[in-house]
């Protein structure tokens, strides 16, 4: 069979790991994926960086959304991030020539998912985002695939590793949180802005994302009331330990009644007291995890590295394989026609 021809758009922890793991597991993927998975194009902002890899064997496109149009490309893998701007003309110039997208663009998704969506169904093409949401866990495939037989209760867990880190250093080692931070970043987890880490808004882009797979709502951003860890002080850490309680900045969607009774999703991320005999309460440093409830299934836990380039480029390489044999369907689990909006949940405080 013919290779699957990729092009990759940025070349940074993601990007790099991509090509690293394309080049360590090239046979085991090539059997598994039916076909051979070659890297053909790149662009990056920075031709010259020293990335430890032998780039000479791509070619290097500097306009980054010439890849969409590049006569060798079957599918293009987004890397550069951001909502707008260059991801996003990316994105759009992909599907609309008819292209597969893979993306590790979380915050593309959470703003433009169903537009993207609407787009990639029209071309029959394939748009996946497995990297999007927590890293190296398959929570897009546990949910929309393994559970796709479920009606989902809630879905909910600790989707920011950078949160997670500075909170459990915080209770473990006693630190202050400018220090836990500037140590997260230092280990390359927290975001470009690491006020999207530290105010929530990293985790909602991810809960938009999973909550659209788990109950078939429109990705809404805007929707996700979203507090962060900001203002949590030792002192909370503390008092909360002696409760029996660990403090975890939490993402959860819910379904529930709303106001008119007919039904509503309530989305929200903030720090919550999770008792110790909850397992998210064992989950430390920039580990993820997500809990599902299916009506069938029942309790689902999925948990593992929620960033870095390994677990990353797993994700990204998991969807090449399946576009290579493929298998993909709409990329929210259902048409983007008859995904619905995501009506409050009028909840009150909980
Ligand atoms: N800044 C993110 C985190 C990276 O800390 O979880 C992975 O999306």
């Amino acid at each position: 069979a013919e290779a699957l021809r990729v092009a990759l758009a940025g070349l940074g922890t993601v990007g790099g790991g991509v090509v690293r793991l394309l080049d360590a597991n090239r046979d085991l993927i090539t059997r598994r994926a039916g076909r051979a998975i070659e890297i053909v194009a790149i662009s990056a902002r920075d031709r010259t960086r020293d990335r430890g890899i032998d780039l000479s064997r791509f070619a290097w496109v500097d306009d980054t959304s010439a890849l969409a149009t590049h006569p060798d490309v079957d599918v293009v893998a987004e890397m550069i991030g951001g909502s707008d701007g260059p991801a996003l003309t990316l994105a759009r110039a992909t599907l609309a020539a008819g292209r597969g997208l893979v993306t590790a663009n979380k915050a593309m998704l959470a703003h433009h998912g169903l537009e993207l969506a609407e787009a990639a169904e029209r071309a029959g093409a394939a748009l996946k985002f497995e990297a999007a949401v927590a890293g190296g866990i398959p929570v897009i495939k546990g949910l929309r695939d393994g559970a796709a037989a479920n009606e989902i209760a809630r879905v909910y867990g600790i989707l920011n590793g950078t949160c997670n880190f500075i909170l459990s250093k915080m209770e473990a080692e006693g630190r202050d949180f400018a220090e836990v931070l500037a140590e997260a970043q230092a280990l390359g987890f927290a975001e470009a802005d690491p006020t999207f880490d530290i105010d929530g808004i990293d985790a909602a882009h991810k809960l938009s994302i999973l909550a659209s797979v788990a109950f078939g709502t429109r990705p809404a951003f805007g929707d996700v009331v979203a507090q962060g860890i900001r203002h949590v002080l030792g002192a909370d850490i503390a008092e909360a330990a002696a409760l029996g309680h660990r403090i975890r900045l939490i993402g959860l969607a819910e379904s529930g009644p709303d106001n008119t009774g007919t039904g509503g999703l309530f989305q929200r991320v903030h720090p919550h007291l999770v008792p110790l005999d909850h397992p998210l309460a064992h989950v430390t440093g920039s580990t993820n995890a997500v809990v599902a409830e299916g009506n069938f299934v029942g309790r689902l836990l999925f948990q593992g590295a929620g960033a870095g380039e390994g677990p990353t480029a797993s994700a990204v390489v998991a969807d090449l394989i399946d576009i290579a044999r493929g298998e993909y369907g709409p990329p929210f689990a259902m048409p983007a026609a008859s995904l619905t909006m995501p009506r409050p949940a009028d909840s009150g405080e909980r």
